[in-house]
């Protein structure tokens, strides 16, 4: 007599246990009806009364928080607590309201991102906020491309700094999307000159090296570079020895 090749679960599901094992993991999940359900079970050597397992409800995501406090364009902000890996592009955005950041790749790559950090012994740097999480700016100043610009009491502009002038009148940009970046790269370079003024010869290479992580999908770098360079050449005190 030939002996049998399917248990009775498999035989009335239609399954071969060992595949259901390997695409499911469980002997039970290869049954589909309840009668299949305890024979599997029971050749499995489980109960066949055994209780369901409980389903457990989970929420998606778990946040832990942290506090930020950040001094932004002069006013200090918080603390607040934010999700710890809450990047500050989004902090800016959606806790502040502070949408002229903008966000392009969110790789670390175009610098469309970035804000000033102010650093204590009185230097300034750019950092990528979209690869940079909001605790890092816990207890630093940072400015935003909405601090440059000179305003009233009411919050009017009045008056561009000299950088946002100067790409306004050499036509600097074309969608603008990367124009935050560039303002906040070119007012970093200004203000180092102010310390640490160049050579004639170095103004440049100097320029090209500030600028060049900045990418504009515009293909507007010409005009950026020139603007910069007006404000570097007209500017007293950034060019050692400018006529
Ligand atoms: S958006 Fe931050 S580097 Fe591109
Ligand atoms: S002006 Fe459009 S990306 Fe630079």
């Amino acid at each position: 007599m030939t002996a049998p090749t399917q248990t009775p679960a498999s035989a009335a599901s239609g399954v071969n246990p060992a595949s259901a094992v390997a695409a499911s993991g469980t002997v039970a999940a290869a049954s589909s009806s309840s009668g299949a359900s305890a024979a599997a079970a029971a050749s499995a050597g489980v109960p066949a009364s055994a209780p369901a397992a409980t389903v457990v409800e989970r929420p998606l995501t778990h946040f832990r928080t942290l506090p930020v406090s950040v001094k932004v364009n002069g006013e200090i902000v918080g603390p607040t607590d934010v999700p710890a890996g809450l990047m500050m592009i989004d902090y800016l955005h959606e806790y502040l309201h502070l949408t002229g950041s903008r966000l392009g790749c969110g790789q670390g790559i175009c610098h469309a991102c970035v804000v000033i950090v102010d650093k204590p012994d009185g230097t300034s740097e750019e950092v990528r906020t979209c690869i940079t999480g909001a605790n890092f700016f816990n207890g630093k100043t940072i400015r935003t491309i909405e601090g440059h610009a000179k305003r009233n009491e009411a919050g009017e502009v009045v008056e561009l700094s000299p950088i946002q002038q100067k790409f306004l009148e050499h036509f600097s940009f074309q969608c603008g999307y990367c124009t935050p970046g560039f303002v906040n790269a070119a007012t970093v370079l200004i203000e180092r000159l102010k310390r640490q003024p160049i050579a004639k010869d170095k103004v440049e290479q100097t320029i090209t090296e500030a600028l060049n992580d900045h990418i504009c999908r515009c293909t507007g770098y010409v005009r950026y570079y020139e603007a910069v360079k007006d404000v570097v050449m007209t500017t007293p005190g950034l060019v050692k020895d400018a006529a």
